[in-house]
């Protein structure tokens, strides 16, 4: 059996490979690439390294020639061409190799999500099911690694912000969700759909995870969100990239990201670490 990844390069990609060489030969492990340079760099010996374009169909489908299962890790907006053409590109190219298993990263309940976010998951996951290939729909809740921001302003003693309200997220570190995403690839019976996330919390929970991670008292403050565009713009960023980054403030306070759901720690075979445990690991790591 033969499995690839795409975004191999990518912390999502790269985790899962390690996932899959712990569990299976590395001859049997593809990683796709669009920078195979890169690839070389940071992929283990033994992985076999193609080339993995999102915008080529010709040689994504020439890169998945004998591949029996494949790990399509999403791509993100704003490239060269669409997203959605991007994710076309890699569902016609494993038709045209005959690739016989497709697990997507998709998003919280993407068929019925009316998030901006979710639409080209929505659509991916549509395309993938017309093809008839067997597949796994990874729809990942939030990343931990997502919040570093106002991790970093409390970690500083500095204000915590937010204007998610009550929203609940699904918060979960990122090498869980690739972990058991390769072990999704790898099952003998996977299921088509998979709400991957950890338990719910609010950003006053995540404020006070951070409390508790790092000993100190900030202030923790509620915004509206202009006010919290404003604060991004007032750092330096432009509106438009302070309303994207608002946006998702949006869609967790409008419930997008509220889902109870044990697939994550039912895959995994162990439970997930608490919001507080969680980011100390991310601080640890950033303090390397
Ligand atoms: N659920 C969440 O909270 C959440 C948060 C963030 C992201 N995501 C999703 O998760 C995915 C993986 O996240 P990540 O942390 O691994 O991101 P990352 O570290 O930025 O890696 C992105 C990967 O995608 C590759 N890539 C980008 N455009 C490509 C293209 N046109 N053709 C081929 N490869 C391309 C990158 O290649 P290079 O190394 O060459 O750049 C890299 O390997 C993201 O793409 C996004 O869809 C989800």
């Amino acid at each position: 059996m033969k499995y690839a990844i795409t975004g191999s390069t990518g912390k999502f990609g790269l985790a899962a490979v390690n996932t899959l060489l712990e569990n299976v030969a590395a001859s049997d492990v593809v990683a796709l690439a669009r920078n195979e340079e890169k690839a070389k760099k940071l992929l283990p010996a033994g992985v076999e390294i193609r080339p993995g374009s999102y915008e080529d169909v010709d040689q994504l489908a020439s890169s998945l020639k004998d591949v029996d299962r494949l790990l399509f890790v999403s791509s993100q907006p704003g490239g060269k061409i669409p997203r959605l053409q991007q994710h076309q590109n890699v569902i016609t190219a494993a038709q045209k190799a005959n690739v016989k298993f497709i697990a997507y990263t998709s998003f919280p309940q993407a068929d019925q999500s009316n998030a901006p976010l979710a639409q080209d998951h929505k659509e991916t996951e549509k395309i993938i099911t017309a093809t008839g290939i067997k597949h796994a729909f990874l729809r990942n809740n939030w990343y931990v690694e997502n919040e570093m921001s106002v991790i970093d302003a409390g970690n500083q003693d500095e204000a915590f912000v937010y204007s998610a309200a009550d929203g609940y997220a699904g918060w979960a570190l990122e090498r869980f969700y690739a972990e058991a995403a390769a072990k999704v690839l790898i099952s003998d019976d996977p299921k088509d759909i998979y709400e991957f996330a950890g338990a719910s919390h609010t950003y006053a929970e995540l404020a006070e995870a951070v409390k508790e991670a790092t000993g100190n008292n900030f202030e923790v403050r509620s915004l509206s969100d202009a006010e919290y565009s404003q604060g991004l713009q007032d750092s330096g960023l432009d509106k438009a990239t302070a309303d994207m980054i608002t946006s998702f403030q949006t869609l967790i306070r409008d419930g997008n990201l509220d889902e109870n759901t044990s697939d994550l720690p039912d895959v995994l075979g162990h439970a997930l670490p608490s919001l507080t445990d969680s980011v100390k690991e991310v601080l640890a790591k950033k303090a390397k």
